[in-house]
């Protein structure tokens, strides 16, 4: 089951300095968000907050709260590891682990998770790949090592371990980037049918695709050099690109600027 995202205030430090301040949002579970905003705004920063990722880089620490269905992400006794069990994450560049086979790679947090019985991990693998759209290109390879498939198939490959483990939510760093036009859809039409089982957060430079794949997108920017990243404005998808509240979100959009 989704759950709703709910952050308040939040600011994130890489030592001294300051990469986002004060981000405050709502996310609704079953939707997908877009984040958009121009290079250093902060938009991979505050991604990796919403799943304890951020304070793994030294010097990495946040202020705010971040509320998974009512529960604070950063409160007193919680486990960085599970939060990033229930938060998932996709990356810009797949990052399938090169020397396992297509199997192990989807395997790999079933089994962190305690699940040994070769059938339970074969059925889940079987579903995963084909939740991702991959089991039909993989299904006679199985025993083969990741990192022989295509960048497109390995994004595919890296979605099926993240959702393997059923997460609520599944963050999506530039997702696509590394990814020639057709796997690029290929993602896209996934990112679709994902959006009914989880709740999906994408960064992404392509404003094609965000006004494609996502429900609601959010802005941020900087307000000058050495400044930190700041939320815009967020609102519903066909707002933001039709008629943004902000003349600063018109102007990135429409390229003129960023
Ligand atoms: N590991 C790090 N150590 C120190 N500062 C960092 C680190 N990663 C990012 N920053 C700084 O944090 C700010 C936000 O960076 P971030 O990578 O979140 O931006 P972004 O919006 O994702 O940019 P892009 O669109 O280029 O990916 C930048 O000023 C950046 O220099
Ligand atoms: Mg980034």
């Amino acid at each position: 089951m989704s759950k709703r995202i709910d952050v308040s205030g939040l600011t994130a430090y890489y030592g001294a300095h300051k990469a986002i301040e004060d981000i405050s949002m709502t996310i609704e579970p079953r939707t997908v968000t877009a984040f958009i905003g121009p290079s250093g705004c902060g938009k991979s920063t505050f991604l990796r907050t919403l799943n304890r990722m951020h304070e793994v880089t030294p010097g990495g620490r946040v202020e705010g709260k971040v509320l998974l269905d009512g529960e604070d992400l950063y409160g007193p006794g919680v486990d960085p590891v599970a939060v990033r069990r229930q938060v998932g994450m996709v990356f810009q560049r797949p990052n399938p682990f090169p020397t396992m086979s297509v199997f192990d790679n989807v395997a790999a947090g079933l089994r962190l998770n305690g699940v040994r019985k070769k059938s339970d991990l074969s059925d889940i693998v079987e579903k995963s790949l084909k939740g991702a759209n991959l089991w039909n290109e993989v299904k006679d390879r199985l025993d083969k090592p990741g990192a022989g498939l295509s960048g497109g198939q390995q994004q595919r490959l890296c979605i099926a371990r993240a959702i393997a483990v059923e997460p609520e939510v599944l963050l999506m760093d530039e997702p696509c980037s590394a990814l020639d036009p057709i796997s690029t859809l290929a993602v896209e039409d996934l990112i679709g049918e994902l959006k009914e089982r989880f709740t999906i957060v994408i960064v992404t430079h392509n404003m094609q695709q965000a006004a494609r794949v996502s429900d609601r997108t959010a802005f941020f920017n900087l307000a000058g050099v050495g400044r930190p990243g700041r939320l815009i404005e967020i609102d519903d998808t066909e707002r933001i690109f039709s008629n943004p509240s902000v003349q600063a979100t018109e102007d990135y959009i429409s390229g003129r600027f960023g």
